[in-house]
């Protein structure tokens, strides 16, 4: 049988390399600042406008209502995060709004698709480093067409570990979050790391520089692409609590393989964090 997302994956690259152009073009002139949840959750004109783009040419190319989207901005503006059995667009302009507003050479494009809400395919284009990832559900995963791969390293004491402190600042909750990475820097780790955006994050596990990203507080849009292209780049995916990942609970372990994961798991102090389907 015909493969029948393969159409919107190939069209899912084109449109994020576009708006990675439009990401790239925008870095250059003058950037006006909002805050969201916080006065460290930023957001600028150009995540809006980007993600205007992204969701105009899905609908000009698949028909306007052929589809669902959940939209880290349109999220912001009040629209529904609930992943239905549709065929649904996950996606965030700009992953990395903060590092992008200070010029910090990380900043990502992420693009999912999920139907009956399992993953398609994810795409995530670093643009300013020019990388374009890209995972299909049982077809591998790559970064400017070349396969990519986890690393093979089981002993924690030989790995790199990516942590993010997210924007929540509370101090009970940024207690928890260096505490956790105290106990995992100590074990010791090879060394502690982030790039500043969730999505390259993931690839990074992906490529194999380094063995684990978990974050809590992440959003759907932040981790569906990078979730693919994790697990088809022969990683695994798992919550906080080493039960089975959920894409919508704001939490996550992504890990080179289970015995990392798992390792990291046991340093991990939990926090509650609000679901992105919570009514
Ligand atoms: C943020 C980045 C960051 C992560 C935050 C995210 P945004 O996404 O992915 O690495 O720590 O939790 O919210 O706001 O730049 O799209």
């Amino acid at each position: 049988m015909a493969d029948p997302w393969q159409r919107a994956y190939d069209f899912a690259v084109e449109v994020a390399r576009k708006a990675g152009e439009e990401v790239r073009k925008a870095g250059e002139s003058e950037i006006k600042i909002m805050t969201k949840s916080s006065t460290v959750d930023l957001v600028t004109k150009t995540d809006e406008r980007v993600e205007k783009i992204i969701i105009g040419s899905l609908k000009e190319e698949f028909g306007p209502d052929a589809h669902c989207f959940i939209g880290e901005e349109s999220v912001a503006k009040g629209e529904a995060c609930i992943l239905t059995d549709k065929p649904t667009w996950i996606i965030d302009p700009v992953d990395g709004t903060t590092n992008f507003v200070h010029g910090f050479p990380f900043v990502a494009v992420s693009i999912a698709f999920a139907v009956n809400k399992e993953l398609e395919f994810g795409v995530v284009y670093s643009c300013l480093e020019d990388k374009m990832y890209k995972a299909r559900k049982g077809k591998g995963a790559f970064c400017n067409d070349e396969k990519i791969e986890v690393s093979d390293v089981t002993a924690i004491n030989k790995s790199i570990i990516i942590s993010e402190h997210g924007t929540d600042r509370s101090p009970e909750k940024v207690n928890k979050i260096f505490s956790t990475m105290q106990k995992i820097l100590c074990i010791p780790v090879h060394g502690l790391r982030g790039s500043g955006t969730a999505a390259t994050n993931m690839c990074l596990v992906a490529t194999g520089a380094v063995e684990a990203f978990f974050e809590i507080g992440i959003h759907c849009w932040d981790i569906a692409a990078g979730a693919v292209i994790v697990k088809e780049a022969g990683g695994v995916l798992l919550d906080v609590d080493g039960g089975p990942f959920d894409l919508m609970s704001r939490r996550m372990v992504s890990a080179n393989n289970e015995v990392i994961a798992k390792r990291i798991i046991k340093e991990i102090e939990i926090f509650p964090a609000v679901r992105d389907d919570a009514p």
